[in-house]
């Protein structure tokens, strides 16, 4: 084999390699859609995951009679929850806590892991 098509075979090599990495997104859609955990605050995303999957039953109108008395609406709330190990825990299905969002699947990981890290970070009102 010569040395030009050498060549042009490892530039072929890297050219595959990086469609396979540029197309990782339409590969694996539930993984990237909406899943940014480099820059996750309250205000843009946990308050929207927690409003749509959680206040049916943790808003303040819900929560007394659905919630078991937990309250996740609003920053002071849910922060209780977030310090108390709470949130992670129903979240993440650890058998120590009951699973939520309660008679619903388990969250798809991208939410999961936009909660764990905003707590990580200290479940900033921000
Ligand atoms: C269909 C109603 C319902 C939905 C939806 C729901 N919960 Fe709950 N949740 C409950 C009830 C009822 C309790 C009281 C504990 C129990 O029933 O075991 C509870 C308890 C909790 C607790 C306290 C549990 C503990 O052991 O400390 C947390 C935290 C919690 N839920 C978080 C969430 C989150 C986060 C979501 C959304 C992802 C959610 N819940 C969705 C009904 C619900």
């Amino acid at each position: 084999m010569n040395k030009a098509l050498l060549i042009i075979l490892s530039i072929f090599a890297v050219a595959i390699q990086s469609c396979y990495y540029d197309n990782a997104e339409e590969l694996y859609p539930a993984i990237t859609d909406g899943c940014d955990t480099t820059n996750v605050t309250y205000s843009n995303n946990i308050q929207n995951i927690i409003s749509s999957r959680c206040y049916g039953c943790h808003s303040n109108t819900s929560y007394s009679d659905y919630g078991g008395g937990v309250a996740l609406e609003g920053y002071d709330n849910i922060k209780i929850s977030a310090d108390n190990g709470g949130l992670i825990g129903t979240i993440t299905h650890n058998p120590d806590y009951t699973a939520m969002p309660k008679g619903s699947s388990k969250m798809d990981d991208c939410k999961i892991n936009q909660i764990k890290t905003w707590v990580a970070q200290g479940a900033k009102n921000n």
